[in-house]
Formats: structure tokens, sequence, C-alpha cells
């Protein structure tokens, strides 16, 4: 019998991660919230992400052949809530900018990189999808973190 969809989510959800948002340029430029992303490869300089094959944003990655990843600031919970709502994305009152591809880069974000869509691999109920790196930039700042269905912030270790 297939494993617990309800276990699955419980167990795994307490593999602490960062929150991104992973954008891109369509007609009109549209991402989503997502914790998926995994620095692949280094030579290569490569990253994946995976998307619900029900996402509404999911076709416009694949027609664009691009996207930009942007890790968020504790301070972003806002915007990871409205990239997390299905539907069409508002970026206007957000700062961003474009690097090689054209996909929007938010101007606040904790770092980003820009990536060329190099395959879509099959992934059950999802589409994982690797880029190469053509751009990049550190920007420092404390992260928002995902553990167990809720935001977090980073604490230090008492000693
Ligand atoms: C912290 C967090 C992480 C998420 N990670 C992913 C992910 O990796 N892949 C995915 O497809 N959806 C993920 N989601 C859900 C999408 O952001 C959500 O389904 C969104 O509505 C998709 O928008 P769309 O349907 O307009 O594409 C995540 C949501 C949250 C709050």
């Amino acid at each position: 019998m297939a494993f617990d969809p309800a276990e699955q989510r419980k167990i795994l959800g307490s593999y602490a991660t960062g929150v991104t948002v992973i954008t891109t340029n369509s007609e009109p430029p549209t991402g989503l919230t997502a914790n998926s992303v995994t620095s692949l490869s280094l030579d290569p300089p490569l990253v994946l992400f995976a998307v619900d094959k029900r996402a509404s944003s999911l076709q416009a990655f694949k027609d664009t052949g691009c996207f930009a990843i942007n890790i968020l600031t504790a301070e972003q919970q806002g915007i990871s809530n409205r990239f997390a709502s299905p539907g069409p994305k508002d970026f206007s009152d957000l700062d961003t900018k474009t690097a090689e591809t054209g996909a929007p880069i938010l101007g606040t974000c904790l770092g980003w990189v820009d990536c060329r869509l190099q395959y879509i691999l099959p992934g059950g109920d999802h589409d994982i999808f690797v880029g190469e790196i053509v751009a990049g930039e550190y920007h420092g700042g404390d992260p928002l973190l995902y553990f167990a269905g809720k935001y977090r912030e980073v604490a230090p270790l008492s000693e």
C-alpha cells in the first residue's frame, strides 16, 4: 500500500527549509512560493525546484525556459503569502529588476539566482525544473524559515 501522504507531510515537514519566490518573465510575469529548492551541482552550476502539476504557473515556467529564485528574508512573510495564493500574481508594488534572462528579481531579498531551464524531469505529481545559474547576487540578512507548516525565524542556540 502507498505510504500515507499525511504521514509523509508530517515527517518531511520537520525538515526545516528556507522560503523562496520563484519568478518567470511570462506576459504578465508570474511566480510561486517554493521551498523545494536544492543547489544541485557546482560544475556546471545547477539548481532545481519542483512544481505541483496543478500550479497555475507551471505552464509559464515551461514556456519561458527561465526562472529566478529569490531567497526571502524574515521580513518577507507577506510576499511569501502573496506568491502562495493560486492565480495571477501582483508585482505592481514590488521593487523588481532583471539580470540575464528577464525573470523578475526582488530588489530586497537575501539573495537570488537567475537561471536558464536545462531539463524538466518527472517527479510524480510534481515536475522537477533543473536550471543553470547565469547570474546571481548575495545580499545577506536573516532568512524566513518554514518548519512543520509554519513560518519561523533563526534563533541562536543557547550556550
Ligand atoms: C512555504 C511554502 C513552500 C511551498 N513550496 C512549494 C513548492 O516547492 N512547489 C510547489 O509547487 N508549490 C509550493 N508551495 C505552494 C505554492 O506556493 C502554491 O500552491 C501557489 O498557490 C502556487 O501558485 P500558482 O497555482 O498560481 O502557480 C509552497 C507554499 C508555501 C507556503
